[in-house]
């Protein structure tokens, strides 16, 4: 058996049909079906459905799919990994989500620039799904993003629980709440939340917030960035739930209140591919560490925690 047999079988469950497998792979029909035929005869079993259309896997055909997905996987690792510790002219590249050049981000990528002049540093902004597939594919090096994702490939850094606050229009009746306001005075306002596309980002984390407090609010509005929703709560439309660092975005009429509720926080993490913890990502983390010391944030960062 070898990785092809592998691959194989991988295109045929995932496409359902031998047709369908082939031209993804780009062979012919009889030589995908003889693999197929030798895999089960080297295993001593059936791995598909006899006659089954769409083509449909057996219990230990689930089974070595899976493992097979895994192999595959770390098989592409180790090749973007290997390519890049081969690389002499070492540039490192950092996934980040928009929301964070408002706050810490460029700081912290400036000090860094500072300790290694000799390495080209590229900024990549990218959704946090985003950055844990371009991490498995090595196109970058380390991420900063605001949502939970389990991966056994990615290991995940909690950096800071960021406060979250309010965004609302000086002159709403709330806004003379500076102490702060609770998630239960909010639930019927417009909430405006961004961005619009895709099901796994920070509008989805602030419904689930809404949501652990058992409350549902009865009218949100999906704005595609943080901008644009703030300049509508600005004109008097709407509320918005931003982190704490947007308060650098300055506009007439616009003012911040905290959240008072427990849990209203975002959280920051730093992720890598499991096993490429190198001296840039040591270092990236002191330099985080610096920063935070700097400007009083306390936090404890370990390399040692995970959150898969
Ligand atoms: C922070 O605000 O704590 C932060 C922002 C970007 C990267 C790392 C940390």
């Amino acid at each position: 058996m070898d990785i092809r047999h592998l691959k194989y079988f991988v295109a045929v469950v995932e496409e359902q049909s031998f047709t369908k497998a082939s031209e993804r792979l780009f062979i012919a029909q009889p030589p995908l079906s003889r693999q197929i035929q030798n895999l089960e005869d080297e295993l001593g079993l059936q791995l598909l459905q006899r006659g089954s259309r769409p083509v449909k896997t057996t219990d230990a055909g689930q089974f070595f799919y899976q493992h097979a997905k895994k192999v595959l996987s770390n098989i592409e690792q180790m090749v973007s990994m290997t390519k890049r510790v081969g690389k002499t002219d070492q540039t490192l590249k950092i996934g980040f989500v928009g929301s964070l050049l408002l706050g810490l981000l460029p700081q912290i990528i400036y000090e860094f620039r500072k300790l290694l002049p000799n390495v080209s540093i590229d900024l990549v902004e990218m959704g946090t799904l985003e950055q844990m597939e371009a991490l498995k594919k090595g196109e970058i090096d380390v991420s900063f993003g605001r949502l939970k994702f389990s991966d056994p490939s990615i290991r995940r850094i909690l950096l800071r629980n960021e406060p979250l606050v309010l965004a609302i229009n000086k002159y709403h009746p709330l806004a003379q709440h500076n102490d702060g306001v609770h998630l239960a005075d909010i639930v019927d306002e417009v909430i405006l939340c961004y961005p619009n596309t895709g099901n796994q980002n920070f509008a989805n984390y602030i419904n689930n917030l809404f949501a652990e407090h058992g409350l549902t609010p009865s009218n949100i509005k999906y704005l595609s960035n943080i901008q644009l929703a703030l300049g509508i709560v600005a004109s008097g439309e709407g509320v918005c739930i931003v982190p704490y660092n947007s308060r650098s975005i300055h506009m007439a009429n616009l003012q911040y209140l905290p959240i008072l509720d427990i849990g209203a926080v975002s959280p920051i993490f730093l992720s890598f591919q499991e096993g490429n913890d190198n001296e840039y990502i040591h270092l990236l983390l002191r330099t985080i560490e610096l920063i935070y010391q700097k400007i009083e944030i306390d936090t404890k960062i370990t390399l040692t925690q995970t959150f898969n």
